[in-house]
């Protein structure tokens, strides 16, 4: 690692140009944080069957995740312990067992080697499993972790479930998956969304239906007061939790935060115009009007769930320079397409704020890229989070 990169890094500043180009350090983040962390995996409705299964990358390594004839799930280095082909080639499918193409040793569900032709008598299958990954799941979201001794789960769970709990995403189907395949470094997307800075000169659609950046605008806090006031009353009603109803979007944990947030008055969801986007409401809804539930991690998750929809977000780093942001919509099991809602509708807002994002993050990569950048400091209020998010990120890299 280069140490020198972490001594010229100043707190309350952003991060050293080489942060977001330099492969040693690329290959670091791998280690220390992508593959020792709660990784966003999918939804568990992408593996809902028995023998479904989904593969993607986790830190470089190649990871299977596949449920099992039980139900349960598992995840395995998708890594065959013979020659190291990769066992499941597709992204998705269903297999009673896992054959690896080149020489077919065939695994359970659960990792075991069942079968491996003419190894010969004296072969031990038992010792050539599939290598174990761990795996957590709650309300609908799968996370893996290739760590030998990883963090508990129960504390990204008990802090997320008690504001996802209730928006029905175990109950839902995927509308629409969409890949954004972007080149910049993964922390230029992960700071972006850390903070609302930005937002109003970039996001108006965003802006005019969210209260973020209006927090410290005179003009609005009696009805931002009046509006808190009377959703978490109708929201506790309704039996959601409220302990975290605010329009701050403030860390409430170390790498993962969630909270519920009305929409502006007369709105119900994030759509270009506030109004619902899929007539079938999730979670069994009945009224409309539950706010967003917002959640996010440092390593590569985050989620704006509505009453009508869901949008989430994967994010895996390829190289220093490409990222792929695979982002989700989800809507009720029982909503039809074309009848009740049209995937690009769905899609439109978050759609538009991702856009107007990458632009920026474009170019704002022309910049810490040229040899000539020098890390500014953050805003003190407005930025706090991104300045979190990077203080929490040196820690993990030079702990
Ligand atoms: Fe998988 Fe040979 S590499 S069976
Ligand atoms: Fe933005």
């Amino acid at each position: 690692m280069n140490v020198h990169c972490l001594n010229t890094y100043r707190p309350g500043h952003g991060l050293p140009g080489s942060f977001y180009t330099d492969p040693e350090i690329f290959a670091e983040e791998q280690r220390r944080i992508f593959r020792n962390s709660w990784f966003f995996a999918g939804h568990s409705i992408e593996v809902a069957g028995r023998g479904d299964y989904l593969t993607l990358d986790v830190g470089g390594v190649p990871v299977v995740v596949v449920r099992d004839q039980d139900g349960g799930l598992h995840a395995h280095h998708n890594i065959c312990r013979h020659r190291g082909s990769l066992v499941c080639t597709k992204e998705k499918g269903r297999a009673a067992r896992l054959v690896c193409p080149y020489h077919a040793w065939t695994y359970g569900h659960d990792g075991r080697l069942i079968g491996a032709p003419m190894m010969g008598e004296g072969f031990d299958k038992e010792a050539h499993g599939l290598k174990p990954a761990h795996v957590g799941e709650f309300d609908g979201l799968i996370f893996v972790n290739l760590s030998e001794t990883p963090s508990p789960f129960h504390e990204l769970r008990d802090h997320l479930s008690p504001v996802l709990a209730s928006q029905g995403m175990t109950r839902a189907k995927v509308a629409l998956i969409r890949d954004y395949d972007l080149d910049v470094n993964w922390k230029i997307v992960v700071e972006n969304n850390r903070e609302c800075y930005h937002c109003e000169g970039n996001h108006h659609g965003y802006v005019s239906v969210q209260y973020d950046t209006e927090n410290d605008n005179p003009a609005l806090k009696g009805e931002i007061a009046e509006r808190l006031g009377e959703c978490r009353r109708r929201w506790e009603r309704a039996g959601l939790d409220v302990a975290r109803v605010n329009t701050s979007s403030n860390n409430t944990a170390e790498w993962f935060r969630a909270n519920r947030t009305p929409v502006r008055k007369g709105m119900v969801t994030e759509s270009p115009d506030g109004q619902l986007v899929c007539k079938v409401l999730m979670a069994g809804f009945t009224d409309p009007d539950m706010g967003t539930a917002r959640a996010n991690t440092n390593i590569n998750f985050w989620c704006h769930a509505n009453s009508d929809y869901a949008h989430t977000v994967r994010i895996t780093p390829v190289s220093p320079t490409r990222t792929i942001v695979r982002a989700y919509w989800l809507v009720d099991e029982n909503a039809v397409e074309g009848r009740d809602y049209d995937p690009e509708a769905i899609a439109a807002f978050h759609h538009q704020v991702m856009s107007e994002d990458w632009d920026i993050c474009r170019r704002q990569w022309r910049g810490v890229t040229s040899p000539s950048f020098e890390p500014g400091p953050y805003a003190p209020d407005k930025e706090a989070n991104v300045d979190r998010y990077v203080r929490w990120y040196v820690g993990r890299m030079s702990a």
